[in-house]
């Protein structure tokens, strides 16, 4: 176990060490802002060998910590509290988020999912997020759908 994780420390900083050797062959090294925000983005591609949009890993963030309690780890309803009645909405199922504006989804998220004509179970959520943190969870929960 221990062994493993120095052997994987020794990968990742080896595999830095051979970027920043490549890098510095073709190009000067980073001067301004901005280009030290392209390595560190360049970097953790490398590392997790793709590039996840900001907005999605944000919102998966966001969701695992507040939403998926109740709707999922995956959105299909089967949280820790499955218990509930109704059941907290499950964003997997397809036909159920086609009849979801992304308009009706704000509201149910900021003022509740009473406020969108169904019980009370699902808080609001408007004054704990500010408008962008919203976008990256309605992003989020958009990719859900599987069924
Ligand atoms: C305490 C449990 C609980 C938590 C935490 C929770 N929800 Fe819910 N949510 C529910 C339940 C239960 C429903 C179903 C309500 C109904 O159908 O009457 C629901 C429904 C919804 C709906 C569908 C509303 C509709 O129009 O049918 C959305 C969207 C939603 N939740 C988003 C979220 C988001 C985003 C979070 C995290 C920021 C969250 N919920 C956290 C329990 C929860």
């Amino acid at each position: 176990m221990q062994k493993s994780i120095k052997i994987r420390k020794f990968a990742v900083v080896a595999a830095l060490s051979l970027l920043v050797i490549a890098g510095c062959g073709k190009k000067p090294a980073p001067s301004g802002k901005n280009d030290l925000k392209k390595t560190v983005t360049a970097d953790s591609a490398a590392v997790t060998g793709k590039k996840v949009p900001f907005a999605l890993k944000e919102g998966k963030r966001l969701f695992s910590h507040y939403c998926a309690v109740c709707h999922g780890e995956t959105g299909d309803g089967s949280g820790q509290y499955y218990g509930l009645t109704p059941a907290p909405a499950n964003f997997t199922d397809k036909a159920f988020m086609k009849t979801l504006s992304n308009e009706k989804l704000f509201k149910a998220i900021m003022e509740g999912s009473a406020s969108v004509g169904k019980s009370n179970m699902c808080p609001p959520w408007g004054k704990s997020f500010h408008s962008e943190e919203l976008e990256f969870i309605v992003t989020y929960i958009r990719t859900l759908a599987v069924n």
